[in-house]
Formats: structure tokens, sequence, C-alpha cells
């Protein structure tokens, strides 16, 4: 499918992971649990639930893990496979066309395995009715046969944990979330965490950072690790080229101004998306779909990506009727904030 001209793939910030960043995004993957930063409160569910399951030897409960883009979904999949010693096998909801793809992944998984399903929404009604008696019963129903003659046989399977995840937990279907015992949501990571998290994927990469440089590019990478990991390595070419290769915060500044990203790490298409509830909408509230319409964007890259960090920021408001901006979005856009309406005067006879 061809994106639309005006959605940028090249957007420094965007939380989507673009086509070549594959090789890269893995040798910065944390592997195990005491290499993870942040998100402690899931880390320690994890543990607790990852040691109670070696323990008994039994596979793990099926884990659903959603939240934003770039925050760490799919690296927790493969730490959890890491931590149980077991293998993991990649699939993803709209990869899976048909039951028979289902079947054949399932009959292919041993004892204790990981199935990891990436965008576990997007699984369709057919494939979900396979996949509920594999998670509940470990048993594959497969039919036999056409028209009259055709029978159901089931076949047992091995134990096996489904891990899936999502940036829409509202769009998962009821029945295979109830699935799921145990539900953890991603947050965006806190500065300490991100400061951690440049400082670790800059001794990865054999970056030198001067005091002041991590937090420089911590702070603009909008509490997403995919994100920081990506300016890190723009920050890290403009110096090589415009200094000595150590990042010094001036260096950092430098280079992402030139990148378009101001200093609470929102973007062109961001402060367009601010613009647009505004001026044409004053301020709103305007639905999420007429906002894309109006600057010709795909409202799943506004839904996934530019709104969960402007409501974190506390620059837009959600409400029943659509979104709206707030005061500190047009402060932080240096526009003046219209006077609001007086109460209306109570009628007094
Ligand atoms: N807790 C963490 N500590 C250090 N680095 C992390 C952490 N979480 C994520 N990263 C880094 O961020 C990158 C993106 O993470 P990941 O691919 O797991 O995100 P995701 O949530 O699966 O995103 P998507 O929704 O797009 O699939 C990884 O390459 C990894 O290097
Ligand atoms: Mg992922």
């Amino acid at each position: 499918m061809a994106l639309p001209q005006t959605s940028k793939p090249d957007r420094p910030i965007s939380s989507r992971p673009r086509p070549d960043e594959g090789p890269q995004e893995n040798s910065l993957r944390p592997r195990v649990l005491d290499e993870l930063i942040g998100q402690d409160l899931v880390k320690a569910n994890l543990r607790i639930l990852i040691e109670a399951a070696r323990g008994r030897g039994e596979a793990l409960d099926h884990i659903l893990l959603y939240g934003p883009p770039g925050l760490g979904k799919t690296t927790l999949a493969f730490v959890i496979a890491n931590e149980m010693g077991v293998q993991v096998k990649v699939t993803s909801g709209p990869a899976i066309e048909r039951a028979g793809d289902l079947a054949a992944i399932l009959t292919n998984l041993r004892q204790g395995d990981i199935l990891f399903i990436d965008e576990v929404h997007r699984l369709s009604a057919v494939v979900e009715e396979v996949l509920y008696p594999a998670m509940e019963d470990y048993a594959l129903d497969i039919v036999i046969g056409k028209g009259p003659s055709a029978r159901s046989i089931r076949l047992k399977m091995p134990r096996f944990t489904v891990v899936g995840a999502t940036t829409r937990l509202a769009l998962l279907s009821a029945p295979l979330r109830a699935r799921f015992g145990a539900v953890h949501r991603l947050d965006f990571y806190d500065m300490a965490a991100m400061v951690a998290i440049v400082r670790r994927s800059a001794a990865v990469l054999g970056v030198e950072l001067a005091p002041g440089g991590a937090e420089e590019i911590a702070q603009r990478s909008r509490g997403t690790p995919r994100v920081a990991n990506r300016l890190l390595r723009r920050v890290r070419d403009y110096a090589q080229v415009r200094g000595d290769g150590r990042i010094t915060p001036q260096l950092a500044r430098e280079a992402l101004e030139l990148l378009g990203v101001d200093a609470l790490g929102l973007d062109d298409l961001d402060r367009r998306v601010l613009h647009t509830i505004i001026q044409k909408f004053d301020g709103g509230p305007v639905g999420l779909e007429t906002i894309a319409a109006s600057l010709s964007e795909e409202s799943d890259t506004i839904m996934d990506v530019v709104e969960p960090y402007l409501l974190q920021l506390g620059f837009i408001d959600r409400t029943l009727r659509g979104r709206t901006a707030s005061r500190r979005a047009y402060e932080h856009l240096n526009l003046p904030y219209p006077a609001q309406p007086e109460q209306p005067a109570l009628f007094n006879p």
C-alpha cells in the first residue's frame, strides 16, 4: 500500500521503526531483564511470573503487552524468552491470513515456546477462532473433509505461551483479551530512564558523551527509547562532521534543531496538529479524523504517534466531542490563549 506523500517516513521523532532500522535496533536491544531500563512495575511483575513458572517447570501464562510504538514491547517478548530459556516464533496479526496459517505455526511449537504475535488486534475473526482453544486448552481443532461428511478432530498441543503486543488495546476483541493471564501497559519513560537508555546505547555504539550530552538527547526523545536511539545516531553523525565526535550539549542542540525537533521533542507534524486544532478549529473540540483529513495525514499516524505524546505533555485533552488544545499548547506555540467565555448568568427573575 502506498503511503500518502505527506506522511513522511523519515520523521526523526517518529516512534514507528523505519524500514532499514531492524539490524540497528536489534544490536541495541536489551537481552535480559537486568539490562532493561525503566518500566519497573512491569519488570517486577514479569520477574515473579517467570520465576514462578520456572519453579513449577511449566510454560508461562499468556502475556499481553500494550502501549505506544517504540516503548519496548518486542524487546520485552525476547527478554521473556531469554529468561525462560525458550524459543520465540515471531508473527503478527496481519501476517496470519487464514486459519490454516495459524494451524501450521501452532503445530511447530514445542513445549514452553513463545509465540509472539505483534499487532495482535489485527487478527481476523476466523484466525481468532483457532487461537481460542489453542490458548485455553492447548488444543487444535481441525476440520477434515467438506460438506456433510466433514468432521472435526482435536489435536493436543504442547503447552506454549502467547505474548501479544498491541498499540490499540481498545481494538482487541473481548474474548481474546480475556485469554491473556497477564496484561501489562508500557508507559512513556521518565527522564532518568531516558538518560540511562541514551548512555547505554552510546556505550554499545562506542560513542563518547560529554557531560550533559545524554540529557540533551533524552529530553527531546518523547519518553520513547526508539526515538532516543535514532536521535543519538543522528547527533553522532553531526558531532563527527562538525566536532571531534564527542557529543556535547551544544552539538546535540544544533543537530536536533537542524532536524526540526524542538526542546520538548515535538517536530513539524506535532506542531501542525496543534496549529490545526487552535487556528482552524478555534482550539477544538475537533475529531481526530477531521484533524487528519485537514492535514492530509493518516489518522492512524495521528492516533498512534502524535496524540499519545501530546496527551502526555498535557497539550491536548480528549473529550467526548473531540480533541481540545490546552493553555500549555498555546504557550508552547507562542499563541495568545483566548479569554474563556464567562459562565452564563443564572436567570434571576
Ligand atoms: N527498556 C529499554 N531499555 C533500553 N532500550 C530499550 C528499552 N525498551 C526499548 N528499547 C529500545 O527501543 C527500541 C524499540 O523497542 P521495541 O522494538 O521493543 O518497541 P515496540 O514497543 O515493540 O514498538 P512497536 O509498537 O513499533 O512494535 C529497541 O531497539 C530497543 O533498543
Ligand atoms: Mg514491536
